[in-house]
């Protein structure tokens, strides 16, 4: 294995734009590992234990690409990319992202393209397990954190029914990276002391899943894939009880070049989001105020009500670049 100098010095980074991260990732590197001590056990995931491919025995490692940004993913990712010899990405995949990977390496798109059908998941976890089985290192990169609303628990089962080595590399999630651009906390002592994540859509089953149902009083709710589904989550939201006025939160495309942030209420949302244009590609977050007698307070959290992040937000149902 290469020591993580050579390892992180060997990228191309002018080559691949990134010269900036490049010298990030050099000068961390250099500080946390001098050149000679490798990379610590500790650090190194559970690598040691999977078959290398000089061995022909091949791997698979469902990777967190995170939100968007190149510079959001963790360096555990970054080597994994490193070391593929092909890796399978779809839709939300940044291509800076993807210019991580080794210049020489396979990249396969197995997400959708405008007007055309996504690859059915049993034809990923057939074509991710026949490369492991030919010996190649197979990175499967996923948007966000692959435990989350990706699909991991069926090509973890594929690869390891094939009886191939695999492992999972945390990413950054997507309610995760909105709260941050919106430089707003998910929980707050007192307030929002339980985090929610759901999607907005469902599978074949169930595609209208009630998204709302573990929401209540001192919850944010984080929503997936919810902007065509607003109308219905927001309807079940008022009908449970939450304030009209309560403020939404929606940041789009985050952390990458389109992001953009709305500011609206549970009341004007589906009319914002339709008025801005708001894209699927969107977290809606909804923090669901305490009671008066719990705050002492107004209980109702609206959108005038909240202090000003500093992020750049204006008040009202106004969009932000
Ligand atoms: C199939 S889910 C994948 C979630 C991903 N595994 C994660 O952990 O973020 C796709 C949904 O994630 C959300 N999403 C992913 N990337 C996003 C981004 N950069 N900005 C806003 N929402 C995003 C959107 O709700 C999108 O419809």
């Amino acid at each position: 294995m290469n020591t993580p100098s050579v390892f992180f010095r060997g990228i191309n980074w002018q080559a691949v734009g990134f010269q900036a991260l490049g010298s990030v990732f050099d000068r961390v590197f250099r500080a946390v590992f001098p050149i000679d001590q490798g990379i610590p056990a500790q650090t190194q995931g559970r690598t040691p234990e999977i078959g290398r491919s000089e061995g022909r025995v091949g791997r698979i490692s469902l990777v967190g690409a995170g939100p968007g940004a190149a510079d959001l993913l963790t360096l555990r990712a970054v080597s994994r990319l490193q070391e593929a010899d092909v890796v399978f990405y779809d839709r939300l995949v940044d291509a800076e992202v993807l210019d991580l990977a080794r210049p020489d390496a396979e990249r396969v798109f197995v997400g959708k393209h405008v007007g055309a059908h996504a690859w059915p998941q049993d034809r990923i976890n057939g074509v991710i397990v026949a490369e492991a089985l030919k010996g190649r290192h197979v990175v499967r990169l996923k948007s966000g954190d692959p435990g989350i609303f990706g699909r991991a628990t069926e090509e973890l089962d594929a690869a390891r029914s094939a009886g191939i080595p695999v492992d999972m590399v945390p990413g950054v999630t997507a309610a995760s990276a909105a709260g941050s651009a919106l430089g707003r906390s998910l929980t707050e002592r007192g307030a929002a002391n339980v985090l929610v994540l759901a999607t907005g859509t469902g599978c074949a089953d169930d595609p209208t899943p009630d998204s709302t149902r573990l929401s209540g009083p001192g919850t944010t709710t984080a929503l997936y894939m919810a902007v065509r589904q607003a109308d219905r989550i927001a309807a079940n939201w008022m009908r449970q009880g939450l304030p009209a006025t309560t403020r939404v939160d929606v940041a789009v495309d985050v952390s990458k070049p389109s992001e953009r942030h709305l500011e609206t209420t549970v009341d004007t949302l589906v009319a914002d989001l339709a008025g801005h244009g708001a894209t699927g590609c969107a977290i809606l977050l909804v923090t669901w105020p305490m009671p008066v007698e719990a705050t002492g307070n107004s209980g109702q959290q609206s959108k005038r009500e909240r202090p000003d992040t500093g992020s750049g937000l204006r008040k009202a149902s106004r969009e932000i670049a």
